[in-house]
């Protein structure tokens, strides 16, 4: 049972059942018998076997995933788009976005996030294409993002909003909808049915610290002050700021009385039905910051690897309870220039066991940040290409696929049951790697077309992201008390 126990590592829920489905003496191990016995240990210990089946999209959500709801200090993440959500409505759940679709809203953020973080031409390129673009569809908050559930008000109403570690306000559309109010699954929260609502006044501090959270004017009504944030595609939230009282959990330890967040009467953007965002930036006005005396400014989450399965949110002690040698912490930097942003030192790659040949300056240029919406990670365009050809190299036995979006390197394993792909490595400072989960490592259109989950940057000048899409079945910890961040093996339940 070599094979399955190899397997339950790595893929503990899904597999438990495999491994009484299939015999040991069909097992694909033995495949790898022909092969002279120290090259295939060598080759196991830098590799994974995987199953075709599990790189494809569920439809069902699985049962685990229907476990604990919030619970104290800690919040159920599901995947926007996947069955477990609360967003599809009901029977009328929509379809799945197709992978080419979910592609190109992932690289309409990065777009995004680039003409926000770099200097060169394609950052004002991006803005001026911003005019031409007619659909508002919310795209900035991408695909692959994930959503949690709050309580807002008194009494309380429950919303689904997206979680954003890429920026800060925290919106959430809000009654009358004065201009409009894009379609969302939970009712719309009303505030002059909250006995706990007031508006924040021109005057007031936080209102002129609203311009460096949102990197857009504020504005005055009424002695009202006024938000407003735009995102990449044309997407935006306009409306009065406030203050209200969050839940996060029903525990009283995560009651906010009086937290600040933006009461949208203009909300242009699809948003995927939820009701707003949940701004985890690193702004006075960020849910973190707003937060900071009750969970000294630490979270963690864990990403679900599927989009039938769940994770969590967590905050103060919770976040870091379980907090186990299995941890490796890297230094959080902070860039004056971004504040907003969470940064790290991303000083190598290995694949296969193998580092890639390119220099610590490769890696150098503008920085890496890690964020929660971005899917694919993107790398500077030399380091890429390194690490592109040494993955070909070592999954050269199976026939290649044409590209799939911004994925270069595709293949058809339409004859596989099993496959075998290289792990990849990624060096941060402090001399720690994250081994990606062999979920993060391919993305698949379908199994005529799964792809390395990894796509350069254009530019060597634009910022280094590291994306959720490998961040998943990890347990990531922001520690910003102590500059620093986290990643170990995570159990997402
Ligand atoms: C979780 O919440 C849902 C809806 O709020 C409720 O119906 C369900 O009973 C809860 N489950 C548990 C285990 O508390
Ligand atoms: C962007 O420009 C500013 C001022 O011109 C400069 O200080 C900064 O280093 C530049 N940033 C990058 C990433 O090139
Ligand atoms: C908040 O301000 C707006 C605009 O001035 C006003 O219409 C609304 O009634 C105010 N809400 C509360 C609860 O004061
Ligand atoms: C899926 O498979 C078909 C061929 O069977 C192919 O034409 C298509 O482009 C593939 N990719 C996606 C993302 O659907």
């Amino acid at each position: 049972m070599a094979g399955c126990s190899m397997f339950h590592s790595f893929f503990l829920i899904s597999s438990l059942s495999l491994c009484y489905l299939y015999s040991p003496e069909k097992s694909y191990v033995y495949a790898y018998q022909i092969e002279q016995e120290t090259a295939v240990k060598e080759h196991h210990l830098h590799s994974y076997s995987i199953r075709t089946s599990s790189l494809l999209p569920a439809s069902a959500c699985f049962a685990s995933a229907q476990g604990p709801n919030n619970s104290k200090n800690r919040l159920k993440i599901l995947h926007r788009n996947g069955p477990c959500s609360h967003l599809g409505g009901g029977k009328t759940k929509p379809l799945p976005l197709a992978a080419i679709e979910i592609l190109s809203e992932d690289q309409s953020r990065v777009d995004f996030l680039q003409s926000r973080l770099s200097n060169n031409s394609r950052g004002s390129a991006v803005r001026n294409s911003e005019a031409r673009v007619p659909a508002r569809s919310g795209r900035y908050l991408g695909s692959g993002n994930y959503v949690v559930r709050v309580g807002l008000g008194s009494p309380r109403t429950d919303l689904s909003l997206i979680f954003d570690t890429g920026s800060d306000l925290t919106w959430i559309q809000c009654k009358p909808c004065t201009r409009y109010c894009h379609k969302q699954q939970d009712p719309i929260f009303d505030p002059t049915k909250s006995s706990s609502y007031s508006n924040v006044t021109c005057s007031a501090d936080e209102c002129s610290q609203l311009s460096s959270a949102t990197s857009s004017p504020t504005g005055c009504s009424a002695s009202t002050c006024i938000y407003s944030i735009q995102y990449g595609d044309g997407s935006y939230s306009v409306g009065y700021f406030g203050r209200e009282m969050l839940r996060l959990t029903a525990s009283s330890s995560d009651i906010f009385p009086n937290f600040l967040f933006g009461c949208g009467q203009n909300n242009q953007g699809l948003f995927g039905n939820a009701a707003g965002l949940l701004g985890l930036g690193r702004h006075r006005l960020s849910l973190v910051s707003q937060t900071a005396n009750s969970y000294g400014q630490v979270f963690s989450y864990c990403l679900p690897s599927t989009s039938s399965s769940t994770g969590y949110l967590a905050f103060g002690r919770e976040a870091i309870s379980s907090v186990s040698s299995a941890i490796q912490f890297t230094s959080l930097l902070t860039n004056s220039q971004y504040p907003s942003f969470y940064f790290l030192e991303l000083t190598a790659i290995s694949v296969g066991g193998r580092r890639l040949p390119v220099s610590a300056s490769d890696f150098a240029n503008s920085g890496t940040i890690i964020d929660s919406g971005t899917v694919i990670t993107r790398l500077p365009p030399s380091v890429y290409s390194a690490l592109r050809s040494a993955f070909r190299q070592l999954m050269s036995k199976y026939r290649s696929a044409e590209a799939l979006s911004i994925l270069d390197t595709c293949y058809d394993l339409t004859r596989y049951r099993t496959i075998r792909i290289p792990k990849i490595g990624l060096h941060f400072r402090g001399d720690i790697v994250l081994d990606v989960h062999p979920n993060g490592i391919l993305y698949s259109g379908n199994v005529s077309q799964v792809c390395l989950a990894f796509a350069g940057n254009d530019d060597n000048g634009d910022v280094t992201i590291l994306g959720n899409k490998q961040q998943q079945n990890l347990k990531v910890i922001y520690d910003l008390a102590k500059q620093r961040i986290g990643f170990g093996p995570g159990d997402c339940n």
